[in-house]
C-alpha cells in the first residue's frame, strides 16, 4: 500500500517537473540566449526609467507590446520576433487590447508634444478616447521654470490659470514611448500572416505605388476625409485648426492654399520641423508619410485639405505627387 502511494506521488512529481521544464524553464533559457535582432538597441537610462513609469501606472493593462501574425495586427507593423525583446526582460507583452498596440508608437506618434498633450488629457487630441488622463504626471506652475517647456494643452482642456509642465516621470515615460520603434528585419516581407493575403498577390492599400495615370484621377472626397482622420487629425485636428504653438492650422495655410502644391506635397512626403509658418514657429514635428501613403492617397488628402474648412484651392493630381516623390528627400 505504502509503495503504491510513493509511486503515485513520485510519478506525479516527476510529471510536474517535466512539464515545468518544458513549458517554463526551457523557453526562458532559450529566450535569454536569443541575440538581439538587427537594429534592436538597449534602452537609455531615461527610457528605462520611463518603462518603470509605464509599468507602475498600469499602461500595460490596456496596451500590448506584441504584434501578432494576424491580418488585424498589420497596422501596427511586422509580427514581433524574439530578438525584439533582447533588452527588455521581463517583457511587458500585455494581454488586453483596449488601446492600440504600442510596439511601434514611436513611429506612429513621433511628436513628444502630441504625447504630452495626450497623456495630460487624451480627449484633447482624440475626442472619443476612453483612456484615463494622467494629469498627476504634470505640474501646473505660474511661471515656466528655466530649462522647462510648457505643454501647449488646447484651452478647453488646460487649467484656468498657469502652465502645464511635465514632471521627470512624464519626461521619462515619453522618452520610453518614443523609443518604441520596430527595427526592420532585412529581407523580411509582410505576408499577411495567418490566412492573410500575400504581399505578392495583393499590394496593401497603403503601400507606396506609382501613380495612377493622371488623366483617370477623380478626387475622392470621402477617401480624403477618412485618410485625413486616420493620419493627420491627431495633430492638425478634425477642424483643421491645429493646436496653438504645437501644430499649425491648415485653415488658410499658405502651403495648402497655394496654386503650386510643391510645399504641401513635400511636407506630406518628407515631414517637417522648425519652419516658420505664417510668422509662427511650432514645437511639434510633422511625420513623413512617403512610405505609408501612395500618390493617390496623398492627392486625396491634399485635395481634402484644399477644399475643407473654407479653403478653396486648386486641386492636385497623383502625377504631381509622383513627380515630387521622384525628386527624393
Ligand atoms: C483603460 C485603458 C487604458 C489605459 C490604462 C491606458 N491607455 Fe493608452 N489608450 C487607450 C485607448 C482606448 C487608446 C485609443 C484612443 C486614444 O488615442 O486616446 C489609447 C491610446 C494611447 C496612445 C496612442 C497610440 C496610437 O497609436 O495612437 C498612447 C501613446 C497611449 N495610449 C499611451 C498610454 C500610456 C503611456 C498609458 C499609461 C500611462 C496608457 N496609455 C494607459 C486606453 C488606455
Ligand atoms: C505628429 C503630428 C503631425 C501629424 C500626424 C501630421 N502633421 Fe502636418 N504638421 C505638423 C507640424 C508640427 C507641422 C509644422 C512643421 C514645421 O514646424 O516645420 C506640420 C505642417 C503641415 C503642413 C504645412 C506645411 C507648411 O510649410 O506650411 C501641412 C500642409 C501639413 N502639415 C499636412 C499634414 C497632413 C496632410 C498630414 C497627414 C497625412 C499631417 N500633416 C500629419 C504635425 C503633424
Amino acid at each position: 500500500m505504502k509503495k503504491a502511494m510513493w509511486a503515485i506521488f513520485g510519478g506525479a512529481l516527476l510529471l510536474y517537473v517535466v512539464i515545468v521544464m518544458a513549458i517554463a524553464v526551457g523557453p526562458a533559457i532559450d529566450l535569454a540566449q536569443t541575440p538581439p535582432g538587427p537594429g534592436v538597441k538597449p534602452l537609455t537610462p531615461l527610457q528605462a526609467e520611463g518603462r518603470q513609469v509605464f509599468a507602475s501606472n498600469g499602461c500595460d493593462y490596456c496596451h500590448t507590446e506584441q504584434v501578432r501574425p494576424l491580418p488585424e495586427d498589420k497596422v501596427f507593423g511586422r509580427p514581433s520576433a524574439p530578438g525584439d525583446f533582447a533588452y527588455v526582460t521581463p517583457e511587458m507583452l500585455g494581454s488586453e487590447r483596449t488601446g492600440p498596440d504600442l510596439t511601434n508608437v514611436g513611429n506612429a506618434k513621433p511628436s513628444d508634444v502630441w504625447q504630452y498633450i495626450h497623456l495630460y488629457d487624451p480627449r484633447a487630441v482624440e475626442p472619443a478616447s476612453i483612456m484615463p488622463n494622467f494629469k498627476f504626471l504634470f505640474r501646473v506652475v505660474d511661471k515656466v521654470p528655466a530649462g522647462d517647456t510648457a505643454v501647449p494643452v488646447p484651452p478647453a482642456f488646460a487649467p484656468k490659470h498657469g502652465y502645464v509642465i511635465p514632471t521627470q516621470k512624464a519626461k521619462a515615460l515619453v522618452a520610453y514611448l518614443l523609443s518604441l520603434k520596430q527595427a526592420p528585419i532585412p529581407g523580411y516581407r509582410m505576408n499577411g500572416g495567418m490566412g492573410g493575403p500575400t504581399s505578392a498577390a495583393a499590394p496593401a492599400a497603403s503601400a507606396p505605388a506609382t501613380s495612377a495615370s493622371a488623366g483617370g484621377y477623380v478626387f475622392d472626397a470621402a477617401k480624403g476625409k477618412s485618410l485625413f482622420e486616420a493620419n493627420c487629425s491627431a495633430c492638425h485636428q478634425s477642424t483643421g485648426e491645429g493646436i496653438p504653438t504645437a501644430f499649425p492650422p491648415l485653415v488658410g495655410n499658405p502651403a495648402v492654399e497655394a496654386d503650386d502644391p510643391t510645399l504641401q506635397i513635400e511636407t506630406i512626403l518628407h515631414g517637417a520641423h522648425g519652419k516658420v509658418i505664417s510668422g509662427k514657429r511650432y514645437s511639434g514635428t510633422m511625420t513623413a508619410f512617403a512610405s505609408q501613403l501612395n500618390d493617390t492617397d496623398i492627392a486625396n488628402i491634399a485635395n481634402y485639405e484644399r477644399s475643407s474648412w473654407g479653403n478653396h484651392a486648386k486641386h492636385v493630381t497623383p502625377a504631381e505627387v509622383a513627380a515630387e516623390r521622384a525628386k527624393g528627400n
